[in-house]
């Protein structure tokens, strides 16, 4: 990892030194961390989760064991979001190494899907009915990325960090009152499906209150098997048979396979490291999109003085534009790179980024964006894929530094709607183009192919600071609008200096298409007159209040833990 990594940050440093109104620059790799004395901490989307990660911590466990803790705890209480059925990405920082790595545990397509799986009569087929559909579960890679990483760093033994949720699924669990929202209102957006009707509403077809005490025996008996023999009960036995099954039996049955489960692999890649001023900020590559986008964005930004600029109309102009300018490339070029050709050194190249920035106008919105011509691209369609609500991010810092930033997903509301063994199955394919190719016939780089992962913008985000030192951990859930929220919190700390809590709640606006998604509740209305004046267009809502940006920054030698004031998450440090 070190070695790539090196690259990278070299490549960074050259263009960095021309960068005006900045420190001294010391260090641009991460360093290993000499005498970690500011404890540990966990913040997730749910109080229940962010104490079994605690609990896990506080018996020795490492930020690893902690992670497995949180994220078997979410596959209960926030089922909605994420979930051993889905997928995930973390980004993890070795304290003792100075590395940073990633795990991807994305969803990979079944060998028997198509890049016409959901096109029906020559059309896109119907979101919803492709959400519910067999075609949209792939291979969930959360279980075999989490036994990875627990192989290289984990500290307790890999049944342990299992129990806490084993213990709520047995003996009962308050319903959280974002499940019993979205349980309620998910008739209003489509026909629920069979399983979330069983599980979430009750004999008389209401749906149940918030604070219903919820057992999932089921699912308790899942995770004692997967601790007890591991990975393979998932990916080869029963399990994997049960979500065959499934996929197989559905309306409109899908092709994946024990063949498919049984060669799933979670991978590994280098991490995206670029440097923004005097941080070093490091994300997911692809398939993410999500370490593409923020770093492009954060690098065009570079080329204005976004600390004088402050949180004023032109602060937010110039955050607008440059949201268009990547959005418009990261709908164009990014998919998984096994499969196409990402230009990610030429959409990262700092005078490349200059150049878009240099398409910007200090007064007036940009007329019309599009797709820049990278280093290494080639002519491509842009994909149209749209949004969903499902996913959740946390963050973990054990006792000896080390951090995990993991983003992580069933893709859409209770995934696909359908449970097996407790657990709910995703429907992360939908998040490849339904359509193959564009209106010109040009082919969508994120089209479906047999094998590929899914094009994600999950963003978990990790920064350093001038001494290499860790800084700051972040992400959200929130489809593609992730970049535009992760972004946002990162200008407000970095840049605005505002304390971590507020930035997080700073108006969510999302520029990937006209009119911009806007919280108008929480954004101040002369500024959106102001930037309506410049030419810029809103519409309210449009996901753009769903955020939920959880993360841990290092301030003045203290922990500082944020949950996102939109959801029920919380942070919580360990004694
Ligand atoms: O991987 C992705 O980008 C999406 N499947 C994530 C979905 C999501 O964040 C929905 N959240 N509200």
């Amino acid at each position: 990892m070190r070695r790539f990594f090196s690259i990278l940050t070299c490549f960074t440093l050259v263009s960095c030194q021309t960068t005006q109104n900045t420190a001294p620059i010391q260090k641009f790799e991460a360093q290993p961390v000499a005498n970690w004395q500011y404890g540990a901490m966990v913040a997730s989307a749910n109080p229940m989760a962010t104490k079994a990660g605690v609990e896990i911590l506080e018996k020795g466990g490492s930020a690893i064991d902690a992670a497995i803790a949180v994220q078997s705890v979410l596959s209960l209480v926030e089922p909605q979001s994420s979930g051993i059925g889905g997928g995930a990405f973390m980004l993890y920082f070795d304290a003792k190494t100075g590395d940073v790595q990633t795990y991807d545990g994305r969803e990979t397509a079944p060998m028997g899907a198509k890049p016409d799986m959901f096109m029906q009569d020559g059309k896109p087929m119907e979101f919803w009915t492709a959400v519910k559909s067999g075609h949209s579960t792939g291979v969930p890679g959360v279980i075999a990325m989490l036994d990875l990483a627990w192989k290289d760093h984990g500290k307790l033994k890999w049944a342990q960090s299992f129990e806490p949720a084993i213990a709520l699924a047995e003996n009962g669990y308050p319903l959280t009152k974002r499940t019993a929202e979205y349980a309620e209102i998910l008739p209003k957006i489509t026909t629920p499906g069979a399983d979330v009707i069983a599980t979430f509403y009750d004999e008389n077809g209401k749906p149940k209150p918030a604070g219903t005490i919820m057992k999932n025996p089921a699912y308790g008996k899942t995770l004692r098997e997967i601790g007890q023999f591991g990975p393979k009960v998932f990916y080869e036995g029963h399990i994997a048979k049960d979500i065959v099954q499934k996929v197989q039996s559905n309306a409109i049955p899908g092709t994946l396979s024990l063949e498919d489960m049984k060669n799933y692999r979670p991978t590994t890649h280098q991490p995206l490291c670029q440097t923004y001023r005097v941080h070093l900020m490091c994300g997911m590559p692809p398939p993410s999109s999500g370490g593409i986008g923020t770093l492009m964005i954060m690098g065009i930004l570079e080329n204005y003085d976004m600390k004088s600029l402050g949180n004023s109309t032109q602060g937010w102009h110039h955050f607008i534009e440059a949201q268009r300018l990547a959005y418009m490339d990261r709908d164009t070029y990014v998919a998984d790179d096994k499969f196409v050709d990402v230009p990610t050194q030429g959409l990262l190249d700092k005078e490349y980024l200059k150049s878009r920035a240099a398409l910007m106008n200090e007064t007036e919105a940009m007329k019309n964006v599009v797709a820049g011509n990278p280093k290494g691209s080639q002519k491509r369609g842009r994909d149209a894929t749209g949004g969903v609500s499902g996913t959740s991010h946390f963050v973990i810092v054990d006792k000896m530094g080390n951090v995990v930033s993991m983003t992580t997903t069933v893709e859409n509301l209770f995934g696909s709607q359908q449970m097996v063994d407790g657990f709910f199955i995703n429907n992360q394919l939908t998040d490849f183009s339904f359509l193959p190719n564009d209106k010109d016939g040009t082919p969508i780089v994120n089209r479906v192919e047999a094998g590929k992962k899914p094009r994600s913008s999950m963003s978990p985000t990790i920064i350093f600071d001038k001494d290499g030192q860790f800084e700051l951990a972040i992400g959200s859930p929130g489809g593609n609008a992730i970049i535009a929220y992760v972004t946002k919190a990162i200008i407000g700390v970095l840049d605005w200096d505002m304390p971590l809590i507020d930035a997080l709640g700073l108006p969510n606006v999302i520029a990937r298409r006209e009119p911009a998604a806007m919280e108008y509740k929480r954004f101040d209305a002369s500024k959106a007159q102001e930037l309506n004046a410049m030419g810029h267009t809103f519409q309210d809502g449009n996901g753009a209040e769903n955020s939920g940006l959880h993360a841990i920054m290092l301030k003045n030698g203290k922990l500082i833990g944020a949950a996102d004031p939109r959801r029920e998450g919380s942070a919580e440090q360990v004694k």
